[in-house]
């Protein structure tokens, strides 16, 4: 089977979960390949897809959006899913949350889609990255949900995310949901 991983980012770790995506599905063997949806121009002869961005104020990365409602059509014809990475996710009882959220967002994008599953997986949170307003904003959010607001914290579990792979490879090879 061959999969294409696509995947959006601002500060660079969801390409890590990406990556660690694709090495889990390799090791399963099926052939993948790894592309940030901005600069991808044609979907590809691919037999399933994962596809996934950081959440930034309750939505996906907006080259992310613009990825599905291009191509969403397109990619409603092979099974998909699609993670995220964002603070609340890596705190525990705020997971289902971000989920719930983004099931209710992403089918504005490409309402042809209904996902095999959905991944929500705790991301980087560094401080150091942001200007004075994104600071300022990060503080607020992350703060209200009981994050860190200092510092750099890296949420990312590797275990985890190498889980819901092996999980999301077994419901491809069972063909497309809906
Ligand atoms: C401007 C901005 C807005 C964000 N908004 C949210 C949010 O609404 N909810 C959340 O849980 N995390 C939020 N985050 C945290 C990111 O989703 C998280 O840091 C993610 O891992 C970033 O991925 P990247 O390093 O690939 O860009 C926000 C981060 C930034 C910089």
């Amino acid at each position: 089977m061959k999969i294409l991983v696509a995947y959006e980012t601002a500060h660079g770790s969801t390409v890590g979960v990406a990556e660690k995506i694709a090495e889990t599905l390799r090791e399963q063997g099926a052939e993948v390949d790894v592309a940030r949806c901005r600069e991808l121009k044609t979907l590809g002869d691919y037999d399933a897809f994962i596809i996934g961005a950081p959440v930034w104020g309750g939505n996906w990365l907006k080259p992310a959006q613009e990825f599905l409602r291009r191509f969403g059509q397109k990619l409603a014809e092979h099974p998909v899913a699609y993670f995220h990475t964002s603070g609340a996710a890596g705190i525990d009882d705020q997971r289902e949350t971000v989920v719930r959220g983004m099931l209710n967002v992403l089918p504005k994008y490409a309402p042809a889609i209904t996902p095999v599953s959905v991944g929500a997986f705790g991301g980087v949170i560094d401080f150091s990255n942001y200007n004075i307003a994104m600071r300022l904003i990060m503080k607020a959010v992350v703060g209200s949900q009981g994050g860190p607001t200092t510092g750099r914290h890296d949420m990312r579990d590797w275990e985890e995310i190498s889980a819901w792979t092996a999980e999301v490879h077994e419901a491809f090879e069972e063909g497309p949901a809906g």
